[in-house]
């Protein structure tokens, strides 16, 4: 159903998500679950997920933290393994045949938040990716270089030049999502594979340009990895994600940390949008005159890219304006100055 003031549409997923652990899993995760029937969890945690049984045991905490009430009592956590330099290829495939992994994750080694035990050389992967080719398990990327004598607005690009397209030339068959794309290079390159790559786009880099890191003093809660690039850029990422191709689905990459963590000399990364995701994409897709193209983005081309089935369940959204969330359980919530037009009936 929809008019100008409402509009259902199928319980989105979240293709990228950061619950973290501990206190900060059990504050955090009700957001997630409330808005989203599904999310694909992030294995960064301080220690990382590298084992069947170590995601089986997350998975455990992360259900076991879950409000028991109707909206979140359903939310499935879809696992992710952490490659790194000694990833055996049989406990990834054992994890993925058994249920437990979804996909497996590339961390570039020092990439990015708790990436420290990533992978030092694409080519250390090479027997994994090709029993992940084998099997049709997906590749999760972090699509950013780490030398760091390359600028830190061109480490996408270069990825996409030195790593993605040299790999998918070696494994054509492999499963691959860009993650977090902040680029009209990435939006392109991921157009020219029609299908066999796709592409989570967050809400705040369909928001946010480069200014927003320096509007009237350093702005330490606008600052995430990939770091957001200038507004043509951001500009191509909304045509990207209205546009309705179906390689372009939603991974918020709420990335919690505690103020003092990011308000420090050396903040960490990461945008924390849990407590208003869906708002916020419609938003956007309001402001480009798609909302007839949020669900498939939201609901359709993820689950369709990963091979399962689309949400029966709906949600409504009702234009009602709000000034957005402020700050919750100890960490900021990103929602944009002029606040939001939309809110979860
Ligand atoms: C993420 C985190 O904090 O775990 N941070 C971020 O800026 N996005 C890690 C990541 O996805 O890069
Ligand atoms: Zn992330």
């Amino acid at each position: 159903m929809s008019d100008n003031d409402t509009l259902t549409l199928r319980r989105p997923d979240d293709w990228h998500v950061h619950l973290r652990d501990g206190d900060m899993l059990r504050a955090v995760l009700p957001y997630t679950a409330r808005q989203f029937a599904r999310a694909i969890v992030m294995p960064n945690l301080a220690s990382p997920v590298t084992t069947a049984s170590e995601a089986g045991e997350y998975r455990r905490r992360i259900l076991d933290a879950l409000p028991d009430d109707e909206l979140c009592r359903g939310f499935l956590p879809l696992m992710t393994c952490y490659l790194t330099d000694n990833t055996d290829a049989d406990e990834l495939e054992r994890g993925f045949v058994d249920g437990v992994f979804t996909a497996a994750k590339l961390y570039p080694a020092n990439a990015t938040t708790n990436s420290a035990a990533g992978v030092t050389d694409i080519a250390n992967l090479d027997a994994a990716l090709e029993r992940m080719a084998g099997i049709g398990m997906p590749l999760l990327m972090h699509g950013e270089v780490t030398d760091p004598s390359v600028d830190v607005f061109d480490r996408e690009t270069q990825f996409i030049k030195l790593v993605l397209d040299p790999m998918l030339g070696r494994f054509p068959g492999l499963k691959a999502v860009l993650e977090h794309i902040t680029t009209m290079q990435a939006v392109s390159y991921v157009r020219s594979k029609q299908g066999a790559l796709g592409a989570t786009i967050t809400a705040h880099h369909l928001m946010i340009n480069r200014n927003a890191l320096f509007e009237g003093g350093l702005r330490p809660h606008n600052y995430c990895l990939p770091i957001a690039k200038r507004e043509s850029h951001r500009l191509a990422l909304r045509e990207a994600a209205t546009s309705g191709e179906p390689w372009f689905f939603l991974g918020t990459d709420s990335a919690p940390h505690e103020i003092a963590a990011k308000e420090a000399d050396c903040g960490c990364a990461g945008i924390f949008t849990a407590p208003a995701a869906l708002e916020l994409y419609a938003q956007v897709f309001d402001e480009e005159g798609a909302m007839d193209k949020l669900e498939s983005f939201a609901s359709v081309n993820g689950p369709t890219f990963y091979g399962l089935e689309v949400n029966e369940a709906t949600v409504t959204l009702v234009r009602d304006a709000w000034d957005g969330p402020v700050e919750s359980v100890g960490v900021k919530c990103f929602a944009p100055s002029g606040g939001l037009d939309w809110r979860i009936k």
